[in-house]
């Protein structure tokens, strides 16, 4: 009944996720024994097979310390100066809650004007230096400038004092938690070694992050952090970007290319494996078993799939080349399994059953873009779209000329050509609100992908796939209709 992969994926026909379907097979276990676990990368394990991707509108610290926190990782983009970067590593790294509310800093002879009135800044921070690389003094509430009439008066004249308000950096939510109970507060203040300000977590938001699934461990690495990747490009300019990266205490670099195999990446690897041989280095983008092996030879940790699939993405109407996603993610695995280097699927995933058909295809992993960018935690802020009446938030290709324009061309290897060409677009996604909540339901309707399958691990799945007990088949134009909701006049899509 069916086909195999192997013999479904080599007809000479490139195949997307919706392309194809699996055939159901027998179920032994319950839904909640199957286990996600998964690596990213040779050396670091995730808890659940999730990545965010490194797009400007997709990851920076919010997006990172959360993905870290549902037991995923976040890969934090490029399009910033090298500093900017690694203090975004710095900011992931000092907490233990996946809460980021960016307080203000100012210098105690700083006075208070009304430039905040109209901002929710709930409070201000009074330290040395006036920012948040000296100890902490005293804080400003916001009920406090409010309420003055002397707009002058300067902050180190009016802050409070309190020293108990403050808890180490490594408190977790629910230690946090408790303290805010035990002593009847509305805010602590998170602190780092030294008495500088991590950042403030208000009793509001505590409650908010306890009404989501509980959350476990999350993703943590041996000094006790939450792990977090960063994207470098692979200029000569890139190796002191690397550097800065790894003095913040960066866990993983992925060499951020639409088409990995290149003479430039393959230099860059070496580089970074020989001068850092205990970090993990992911290269790519990848999507046939000749570029994987070029890449696997220069000494690659991981492997990121996918060239053209992404939502956002216009590199095969551009460039004409690319792969269709599931054949791409199919066909790389084939070739990486052999070496035990674990595949990200990279792009292209919109639903559910699309990561369960990249994990079971042979990926360890799938980054996504477009479906984690209308989340609180991406970048930016929400606006209303009168015309579908929902909140959005900005989604845009890392090739499209606006991100470029920042400096994401190197990606397309673009940097000395006077014509930028762009290969992606700006668009908007619907709010989904917390990826505290957004992934693991998800996650819960890939576990009944699997138990469907009778796979209860992702290494169960891909004995499946390679022993050929799994039973694909293209759909055809009708059958994919059939499969999406069909024949209503109007219906709702809220799936939790
Ligand atoms: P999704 O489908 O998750 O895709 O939104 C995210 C992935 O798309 C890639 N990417 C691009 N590809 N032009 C492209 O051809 C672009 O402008 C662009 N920006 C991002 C990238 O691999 C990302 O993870």
């Amino acid at each position: 009944d069916g086909f195999p992969a192997e013999k479904l994926f080599n007809q000479g026909y490139s195949h997307t996720y919706d392309d194809v379907i699996f055939l159901p097979h027998y179920i032994d276990f319950p839904t909640d024994a199957v286990n996600l676990s998964t690596k990213l990368s040779r050396n670091i394990p995730l808890s659940i097979p999730c990545v965010s991707s490194p797009m400007d509108t997709v990851t920076e610290s919010y997006m990172a310390a959360a993905m870290a926190a549902v037991g995923g990782i976040g890969i934090i983009h490029s399009n910033v100066t090298p500093s900017e970067q690694a203090d975004m590593i710095r900011s992931v790294k000092s907490r233990r809650v996946p809460i980021l509310s960016s307080p203000v800093f100012k210098a105690p002879d700083s006075r208070i004007v009304n430039e905040f009135d109209g901002d929710d800044v709930p409070f201000v921070f009074v330290t040395q230096s006036g920012n948040n690389k000296s100890k902490w003094l005293g804080y400003v509430a916001k009920s406090d400038w409010l309420g003055l009439k002397d707009k002058e008066i300067k902050l180190g004249e009016i802050m409070r004092m309190d020293a108990n308000v403050s808890v180490p950096w490594d408190y977790d939510l629910g230690q946090i938690d408790g303290k805010l109970k035990e002593e009847g507060r509305d805010f602590v203040v998170v602190e780092k070694d030294g008495a500088e300000v991590v950042d403030v977590v208000t009793k509001e938001e505590v409650e908010r992050v306890k009404g989501y699934p509980k959350l476990g461990k999350g993703t943590v690495g041996s000094d006790g952090r939450w792990m977090v990747g960063a994207a470098i490009g692979t200029r000569e300019s890139d190796k002191e970007r690397l550097e800065h990266l790894v003095k913040a205490g960066v866990d993983v670099i992925v060499l951020d290319s639409s088409q990995g195999n290149s003479i430039y990446q393959i230099e860059m690897i070496k580089y970074a494996k020989q001068t850092y041989p205990e970090l993990d280095v992911i290269g790519g983008n990848v999507v046939t078993m000749s570029q994987a092996q070029n890449l696997i030879k220069a000494g690659v940790d991981g492997l990121r799939v996918g060239m053209g699939s992404g939502s956002i993405c216009t590199t095969q109407e551009v460039c004409a080349v690319g792969r269709g996603q599931a054949t791409a993610v199919y066909k790389v695995s084939s070739i990486a399994t052999q070496s035990g280097i674990p595949v990200i699927a990279d792009g292209g995933i919109s639903f559910s059953g699309h990561i369960v058909k990249a994990l079971v295809l042979g990926a360890s992993t799938v980054m996504m873009g477009s479906f984690l960018a209308g989340s609180t935690e991406a970048p930016g802020s929400y606006v209303y779209d009168n015309k579908n009446e929902c909140w959005v938030k900005k989604y845009r290709g890392m090739g499209s000329l606006e991100a470029m324009s920042k400096g994401s061309d190197q990606r397309y290897l673009g940097d000395t050509a006077k014509l930028k060409i762009a290969q992606g677009v700006v668009g908007s996604v619907k709010d989904r609100g917390s990826v505290l909540k957004f992934v693991p339901y998800n996650m819960q309707a890939v576990k009944q992908g699997f138990q469907d399958l009778g796979a209860s691990s992702l290494q169960a799945a891909h004995d499946l796939l390679r022993s050929k007990t799994l039973r694909l088949e293209v759909r055809t134009t009708a059958a994919q209709a059939e499969g999406a909701v069909h024949g209503l006049t109007s219906y709702k899509t809220k799936a939790f």
